[in-house]
Formats: C-alpha cells, sequence, structure tokens
C-alpha cells in the first residue's frame, strides 16, 4: 500500500508530517512521492496566514478526482487548518475519511486506528499480490534527510501574539520531557543522524525537570556522534545571556540563530504583544556576536499590520539595518479570525503593503546576496545530505560537483552561486 504525504507550513509542520505516516506505515504503508498512485493521502495543512490555508484547501477540492478514481483510497486531513475548520472540512469535503486538527497530535495513532483500522484492513487485502512499494518520498526541502533529524521538545504557544492563530490550534505550551527528548535524540543518532534540529513553537522556552533550554543545549551537545545540533524557533525573550552562552560553549551547536523581530516600530511591537523592543533586539544581537563572532542570524517580519504608518515601517527597515539577517521571511499582514488583530482595521491600503513588503524584500535580498557572496572563494563545511548537496553549519545550502557521500561532512571550495544557492567543488574522495 503506498501512502503519500503532502506538508504546508513551517518545520515544526513537516515534523509532524513525519508522525502522521508513522502509524499508516506500522500497518503497512510504504512513502512513495507520488499522489496519484497512492493508496492514502495525507495531507498536512497550514493556518497562519490566509493564504497557506487557501492553498490546503484548494488541494482538497483537487483530490476529489483522484478519490472518486477508486473509492478505497484513504484521505486524511490533519494540522493547523484541519484544527480551525475541522467540521467545515467534513461538510465542505464529504469525501475526506478523517479530519484531525493539531491538537490531537499525540492522540492520533488511537484515532487513526479507531477510525479507519477496518479500511486498511479491506485496502490491504484488495492490494493482496502487488508487492510493497519501495520508498521514494523526497524530503521536503532537504531537512530532513536521514542525516538531519527532528526532535519536537515542546508544541504549543503561551503567548498571545495579537496576529497569530497558533495559539489557537496548537494550544498551550506542552514540554516534552527531559529523558524522552534526549533518548529520542541518542536514537536517532545512533540510526545515522549527524544532526538534529530542536523543534517547538518557542523552543527556547522549554524547561521540564528543573532543566532549562541553555542546559538542554549544553546535555545534548555531549551525544557522542551528534556534529550539528539547531533548534527552531526561538522566541527572542527566552533569547537569554545564558543560552547563548550555551550555544557559544557547546561545539555541537550552530552558529545560527533565528530571531523573529515582525517588526522594527516599538508603538507595533506593543499592539502585537512582542514584549521586546528594537533596542532589546539589537543589544542581544550585539551579546550574540560578541560571544559567537561568526553567527548568522535570520529573521520573520510582517508589514501592514493594523495601523502602521510610514514612519513605523521605516523604523522596520532600520531594525533590519542593524540586525543584518542573512535570510529573512516577509509576510503581508493576514488577519487571522479570531485573533485580538482580527478585531482591528485592516487599514493598510493593499497598494500599501504590496509597495512596503518590496521595499523591505529589496532590503533583505541585498543582505542575503551579500552574505551569499562573502563565501565565495572560501573553503566552507557541508555536512552532505543528499550526495553533492548540503549545508553549512550558518545555513547556507551548498551544491558541489564531482563525487558525494550523504552523511559526510565535507570542505568545499565556494565558486559561485546559483538561486541563492552556493556551488562549488571539492577535492576529498568519497
Ligand atoms: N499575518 C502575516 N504573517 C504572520 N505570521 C504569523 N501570523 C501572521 C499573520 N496573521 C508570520 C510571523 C511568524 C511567521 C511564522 O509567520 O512572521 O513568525
Ligand atoms: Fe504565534 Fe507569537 Fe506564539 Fe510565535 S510566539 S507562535 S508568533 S503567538
Amino acid at each position: 500500500m503506498r501512502l503519500h504525504v503532502v506538508t504546508f507550513g513551517c518545520q515544526m509542520s513537516v515534523a509532524d508530517g513525519e508522525e502522521l505516516a508513522s502509524p499508516l506505515k506500522g500497518r503497512g504503508f510504504t512513502a512513495v512521492a507520488d499522489a496519484e498512485t497512492a493508496d492514502a493521502i495525507v495531507l498536512n495543512t497550514c493556518t497562519v496566514r490566509q493564504h497557506a490555508e487557501d492553498k490546503a484547501l484548494s488541494l482538497i477540492g483537487r483530490l476529489r478526482e483522484w478519490k472518486d478514481r477508486d473509492p478505497q483510497r484513504v484521505l486524511i486531513v490533519a494540522g493547523c487548518a484541519a484544527e480551525r475548520l475541522g467540521p467545515w472540512i467534513q461538510k465542505r469535503f464529504p469525501y475526506v475519511d478523517l479530519v484531525v486538527g493539531a491538537k490531537s497530535i499525540e492522540d492520533y495513532p488511537r484515532i487513526v486506528e479507531e477510525a479507519l483500522g477496518a479500511r486498511f484492513d479491506a485496502l490491504a487485502e484488495s492490494r493482496l499480490g502487488f508487492g510493497a512499494a519501495t520508498e521514494d518520498v523526497e524530503k521536503p526541502t532537504g531537512w530532513a534527510s536521514p542525516f538531519s533529524a527532528f526532535v519536537t521538545i515542546m508544541r504549543g504557544c503561551n503567548y498571545s501574539c495579537s496576529y497569530c492563530i497558533v495559539p489557537a490550534v496548537r494550544g498551550r505550551e506542552l514540554y516534552r520531557p527531559y529523558e524522552t527528548v534526549m533518548a529520542e535524540a541518542r536514537a536517532k543518532v545512533a540510526l545515522g543522524a549527524k544532526e538534529i534540529t530542536l523543534l517547538g513553537q518557542t523552543v527556547n522556552s522549554w524547561n521540564e525537570g528543573g532543566v532549562r533550554f541553555p542546559e538542554l543545549l549544553r546535555r545534548m551537545g555531549t551525544i557522542e556522534g551528534l556534529e550539528r545540533l539547531r533548534f527552531e524557533s526561538p522566541h527572542p525573550h527566552f533569547a537569554t545571556d545564558d543560552m547563548i552562552a550555551a550555544m557559544a560553549e557547546t561545539p555541537a551547536v550552530c552558529e545560527q540563530l533565528h530571531l523573529p523581530i515582525q517588526s522594527g516600530s516599538d508603538r507595533l511591537l506593543k499592539i502585537m504583544r512582542r514584549n521586546y523592543d528594537a533596542a532589546g533586539i539589537l543589544d542581544k544581537t550585539a551579546r550574540l556576536r560578541l560571544a559567537i563572532p561568526r553567527v548568522e542570524v535570520s529573521t520573520d517580519i510582517i508589514v501592514g499590520f493594523p495601523s502602521e504608518t510610514e514612519e513605523d515601517f521605516e523604523r522596520t527597515l532600520d531594525l533590519v539595518r542593524g540586525l543584518r539577517p542573512s535570510w529573512s521571511y516577509t509576510f503581508k499582514y493576514s488577519p487571522r479570525e479570531g485573533t485580538e488583530s482580527a478585531g482591528m482595521a485592516d487599514d493598510v491600503p493593499a497598494e500599501v503593503k504590496d509597495a512596503r513588503l518590496e521595499r523591505l524584500n529589496a532590503l533583505c535580498d541585498g543582505l542575503t546576496e551579500a552574505a551569499l557572496a562573502a563565501r565565495i572563494g572560501k573553503v566552507v563545511s557541508v555536512l552532505d545530505e543528499t550526495g553533492g548537496f548540503g549545508r553549512t553549519r550558518d545555513g547556507f545550502k551548498v551544491s558541489w560537483d564531482g563525487c558525494g557521500t550523504a552523511g559526510r561532512t565535507v570542505k568545499v571550495r565556494v565558486t559561485g552561486m546559483s538561486k541563492r544557492i552556493l556551488k562549488g567543488e571539492t577535492d576529498e574522495r568519497a
């Protein structure tokens, strides 16, 4: 039986996709990259912005035909949009076999078995003699290669940023126990992972059994065979001196930090309920760069939040100039029903939002291109994820000619770049 998983959204969602596949794999499904021939599709949705939700809903619509061609096929819709719109999705798309929201992920194996166990039996029966499919799924964005594994350490969010739907669809923070996450990381390293990315909505707020996040980094760093440790997505509030010290002291922790600023206007940061100001961000970055001189920073920014003025927007540009992120993820404000800011007038005209996004992107793209260009002519250390393609510790993608053996860390001389991927060559023999 063939299983196809489609994931929209953040890395957390990508990691959830693996968990959503797991009980089906236990039932004899094999992951395949081709949706057309799949016997089951798990659609893992995102709702953080309207656009992400619309993409998932339109895909559910298009899957009707796939389902009609063979009613034995199973369609599961999961994740954040499923949490927000569950009953509506079931009604609007009656051919969906199971809608299961993001909050139910811990219970998912039981839910799926109860709802679909008999269907899987019947499906297995009818597919007898077809033989097993070969696992040919392409891992999304290259992050979850066998050598680069995720470990989810917390779920949910206790913040209430006024624009954000996440607390509503993922619930309050839930920390996985220290022993559990250490054991999972050790097991993944024993299976060949060289890199671990710790995941959580506000990953660095994790604390459990008297252990706080910085200490977790230090302890994870002692795992034999773990070369690289990353974490996604931190909240600036918990980017403390101790966290910075733990990053600097722990050789496995990569020289990279995501600091989502959202805005550079103190007035807007207040209305967004972000609990920091622009000066605080610059102060933290200065401390970070002092402790880890080669660190690279990335960020998330929203333009066109309700009441954003030209002056507010210019403060955002100023903060970007001060922060100098090597990667920026920029978004037009998208009102989400049920959030605090959805009650505010979405009063920045669409063309102003577009123009601001364009100016912001020009600045951010310039910083990214400069960071990439600064690597040309240098030798960088890359964890080969797929045989000739991988990432530097500080978060740049690299592809190179000549042989490559996935799972090895190689030195690559960067000779150029194309589409934001560094190109290079290596002398090393596989
Ligand atoms: N509109 C636009 N962008 C948003 N984000 C979260 N909610 C919204 C929204 N309503 C962005 C933030 C966050 C990233 C994951 O998505 O920048 O950090
Ligand atoms: Fe959303 Fe804010 Fe929580 Fe991040 S910290 S998930 S932006 S509410």
